[in-house]
């Protein structure tokens, strides 16, 4: 049992492989946190002294004991108007006016195996892998009950968190905020570690130490973003790759969201995650019930690599429901940067000729192939094939390429419309517009109001209809533009603060069908690149387009900040073309493949532009794609540089679970003359194994390579780059 509920001191405490998390119900009632850390036995009762620090109210029957405040003790789910000024983790109001949430225990309940929530996409577990800890707090004053859902995964060392609010009063209750998840930590000098970025340059790691006061990291988008990843983790000052203690919180959303980190008068911190409350509410009739999204918490003593490591391996295992997960993905080509929109029937043939050629396995067909999709002002929501392209339709181009012996994969872009398309014209009240106000346009397009029942089943319908009538083989579901103008035409007044969220219940709708209906496609997820990198979307689809930049040495930071939380089977990266579309700028062709490999690997480019030099080059990089195909997507990752630092060298390394083989990558970002040797230890070896490397005859103990280390030969010349395989023997 991983979950033990001790009667007497009225304890909770939660064992993983390697971590404890301990809470304790207060002679008042109110659920206190007691330690989430390292494993270890004991009850952490005797931490927290309670002392009067001024100002800080104390509960009414409490009231002569001073020193007994909401305000300073440690709380698993703050309420609100409770005399705790820290940040709230609910806020609510009933018709009578009634606000705040003053939330004590009600009762739990511990369960095999692992719950779910509803509509909402979350973690699940095999026989025996995980069990369920649900602890109820209820305000009766308000009518409200708040379950607190603890999935707890031993081995994995991870804990999911989701809240279930129920309305248990006789009238309606509105629902300000519901965070997912409320964490204390009381001593410690941490700092926030976070991924904020823009269009092309996604996920940039950032970290800053916490201050006194509340940060926040966020978007109001209807998207996750690519401004602020919704993934954070909290580590010490002096924490590292291979040490120190770091918290790791992902939410399980692909909308809107907010994490506010708060350290408060007594250094104490709080961090509060979940659905971005700015403009959210959602009503509750009485006896309703609201599912707030899951987080994925886990936490290291071991530094950020061991942290990152049980991320990846959790989101292959325990997230992500596609049969690809820890399948071999094939290698495609795809016609976005080789054509853009200027293709035909024709062009298609030779480009999947080409492909076939070179051994490609999948030729993918991007934007333009619908309506009168010519270029990006017209034809989104007219899911039917563009004959003046594609004469005939998709059918027999399909079968043409495979033929070829190639399968066959395609782009779509479900949730928006453009006004000059055949599906506006028919419906212009699908569209999320305020009325009476022009709405503001992105990419000239308009977000389709994913929270009606009749445009999801629309969708599903001619989606559906696309993937059954053709041998499609893999979808590319892309996502241009953020939600702006969020009113939706079949909400009462009163409702309206729900249409963000239920935009997004809306998309996983159709994901999940979709995605159930045809378990055989490939599905990846795309934002314009990487606007909708989150855990909710790899609930569903197994791979995600990382960046629209395709630059090979813009990826490595890109790249990099996403390897913190998500694994590199999760990342499509393709190899484009020299000079890069992107920034102008050259690279090696092997230096864009080695970058490329550290993802789902493809080509976007036009081979016939290759030369005969190039393309036998890519011959040999598909045969290491196949031979390390296990090795990068199932084996242990390893950040050896940040590539952004003063000494510009990017380096990476992959080992296999068994220790028995790894892969070390490295691309030099600023050659200089007269280089200083280019040393780096390796990661994660079998310290008392021998080591050969590719071309080596002599052989090395792992020890040797991970304490002596390794120097490689100088690298000449613009972006050079090495690839050097180690085999135990
Ligand atoms: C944005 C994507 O990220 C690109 O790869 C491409 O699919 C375009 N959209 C097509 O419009």
């Amino acid at each position: 049992m991983s979950i033990l509920f001790d009667k007497n001191n009225k304890t909770y405490t939660i064992h993983t492989r390697r971590t404890t998390y301990q809470m304790q119900i207060a002679p008042t009632g109110h659920l206190l946190h007691l330690y989430y850390g390292r494993k270890a036995e004991g009850t952490f009762d005797y931490l927290i002294q309670p002392r009067d620090c001024g100002f800080s109210p104390n509960p009414y029957e409490l009231r002569h004991q001073r020193e007994w405040s909401l305000d300073t003790q440690m709380q698993e789910y703050s309420g609100s108007m409770t005399g705790d000024y820290r940040l709230s983790a609910i806020l609510c109001a009933t018709a009578e006016g009634l606000r705040g949430a003053d939330l004590r225990y009600a009762r739990h309940e511990i369960t095999a195996g692992k719950y779910a929530l509803r509509g909402l996409p979350a973690a699940f577990a095999g026989a025996g892998e995980a069990e369920t800890l649900s602890v109820t707090l209820a305000d009766e004053a308000v009518g409200l009950e708040v379950e607190l859902l603890y999935g707890v995964y031993e081995a994995q060392d991870v804990i999911t968190r989701a809240v279930r609010i129920q309305n248990t009063g006789a009238g309606v209750l509105r629902l300000d905020k519901v965070a997912s998840l409320c964490l204390d930590i009381p001593f410690g000098d941490w700092d926030l570690l976070h991924f904020h970025g823009r269009h092309c340059m996604e996920r940039q790691s950032e970290r800053v130490p916490l201050m006194t006061g509340i940060q926040t990291v966020g978007s109001k988008r209807g998207m996750s973003s690519h401004q602020q990843n919704p993934f954070v983790i909290l580590c010490e000052h002096g924490a590292s790759e291979d040490a120190g203690e770091c918290y790791g919180i992902m939410p399980v959303y692909s909308g809107s969201h907010r994490t506010e980190a708060e350290r408060d008068q007594m250094g104490a911190v709080r961090v509060v995650s979940g659905i971005q409350d700015e403009g959210f509410s959602w009503i509750l009739a009485p006896g309703e019930t609201f599912d707030a999204p899951e987080v994925l918490l886990s936490f290291s003593h071991e530094g950020l690599a061991k942290l990152s490591q049980t991320y990846h391996r959790f989101i292959r295992d325990n997230l992500c429901r596609s049969k690809f997960s820890n399948a071999p993905r094939p290698v495609l080509l795809n016609s976005w940067e080789a054509c853009y929109f200027d293709f035909d029937a024709d062009k298609l043939l030779a480009l999947a000729r080409e492909a076939k050629e070179l051994g490609v396995d999948m030729l993918v067909l991007d934007d333009g192939w619908f309506g009168e999709r010519n270029d990006d002002l017209r034809g989104l929501g007219d899911w039917y094939v563009n004959e003046k392209k594609l004469p005939g339709g998709l059918a027999p181009l399909i079968r043409q390429i495979n033929d070829m012996g190639l399968k066959f994969g395609i782009w779509i872009e479900p949730e928006m419309v453009n006004e000059d398309s055949e599906l506006y014209r028919a419906h212009p009240d699908w569209a999320m517009t305020v009325p009476g106000r022009g709405p503001a346009m992105g990419r000239d397009q308009l977000v389709l109001d994913m929270g009606r029942k009749d445009v999801v089943e629309y969708l599903y319908r001619v989606l559906s209809a696309l993937l059954r009538e053709n041998h499609i083989e893999y979808v590319k579901w892309d996502f241009n533009r953020g939600l702006a103008d969020v009113y939706s035409r079949v909400l009462p007044p009163e409702r309206q603060g729900e249409a963000a969220h239920r935009y997004v219940l809306g998309m996983y709708n159709l994901l999940e069908r979709l995605t159930t209906a045809f378990p055989d496609v490939l599905f990846e997820g795309c934002a314009g690149g990487g606007g909708r990198f989150d855990a909710g979307m790899l609930a569903y689809v197994p791979q995600i387009w990382c960046s629209d930049n395709t630059d090979a040495v813009e990826r490595l930071a890109i790249q990099y900040g996403t390897t913190f939380g998500y694994p590199v089977s999760a990342m499509a990266a393709h190899v484009s073309a020299s000079p890069n579309h992107q920034t102008g700028r050259s690279t090696p062709l092997e230096t864009r493949a080695v970058v490329a490999m550290s993802g789902t690997f493809g080509y976007e480019l036009n081979p016939a532009q290759l030369s005969a030099v190039e393309k036998e080059a890519i011959r040999d990089q598909l045969a290491r794609v196949r031979r390390y195909d296990a090795l990068i997507h199932g084996g242990d990752y390893y950040r050896l540089t940040d590539p952004r630092d003063a000494k510009r060298v990017a380096a990476w390394q992959f080992v296999a679970p068994d220790k028995s083989e790894a892969l070390l990558n490295v691309v030099v970002t600023h050659p200089e003359a007269n280089p200083r040797p280019l040393h780096l230890r390796l990661k994660g070896l079998d310290p008392d194994a021998m080591y050969v490397a590719d071309g080596d005859e002599r052989t090395y103990s792992g020890a040797a390579l991970m304490y002596g280390g390794w120097t490689l030969a100088a690298l000449f010349g613009d972006y050079p780059s090495a690839q050097l395989h180690f085999q135990k023997v």
